[in-house]
């Protein structure tokens, strides 16, 4: 009786979910953005999904910052143009947290041009255009941690406790 419920506990063991560990996705409010005056509604969104802010600032982005941003656009035509529209203005850089949060911001970004995003999405309801589309958002895990570098330091990114979280996630999500 006692070696069955030892075979039972190391089942369940096995069988318990692994904690899935969270992200982190930087989301720049563009120009247009700025502009027509839509930060809070972006942050809205973001926080009525359950993510958690841990930075937020206002910033110049510089053409060499721009550069290594947009490397991956630098044959492209509208490489020049799109990093004098970026550095014309302020930017609002936030980095936000969660479980898939690269996948989820993306999500609720919505498709890279704005009249065909999806509606629900931030483009897909506030955006008109290909290159006036409101917010950048990370690709990838990698990318964000690159991006992450070159707009944040380590002082301005905050770990703290959100109370929220034990209603956002299930137990088993958040690894307890
Ligand atoms: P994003 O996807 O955040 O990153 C690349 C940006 O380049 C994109 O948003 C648009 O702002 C811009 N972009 C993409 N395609 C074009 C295009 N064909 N013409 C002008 N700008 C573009």
């Amino acid at each position: 009786m006692r070696e069955d419920r030892k075979v039972i506990e190391l089942i369940e063991e096995k069988l318990k979910p692994i904690p899935m560990t969270a992200e982190r996705s930087v989301v720049l409010l563009k120009p247009d953005g700025l502009q027509r005056g839509l930060l809070g509604e972006i942050i809205t969104r973001f926080e009525r999904k359950g993510l958690k802010l841990v930075a937020l600032k206002m910033l110049k982005l510089s053409d060499e910052t721009l550069s290594s941003w947009y490397e991956h656009h630098k044959d492209k035509p509208f490489f020049g143009p799109l990093k004098s529209f970026m550095s014309s203005m302020p930017v609002v850089a936030m980095l936000w947290e969660g479980i898939e949060a690269v996948k989820t911001v993306r999500k609720l970004t919505g498709t890279t041009h704005g009249r065909e995003a999806e509606a629900g999405s931030i483009r897909g309801d506030f955006s008109m255009s290909q290159q006036l589309n409101l917010i950048h958002a990370s690709d990838s895990v990698e990318t964000a941690q690159k991006e992450q570098g070159l707009v944040f330091t380590e002082e301005e990114i905050f770990d703290y406790e959100h109370a929220a979280m034990p209603w956002t996630y299930s137990e088993e999500e958040r690894g307890e």
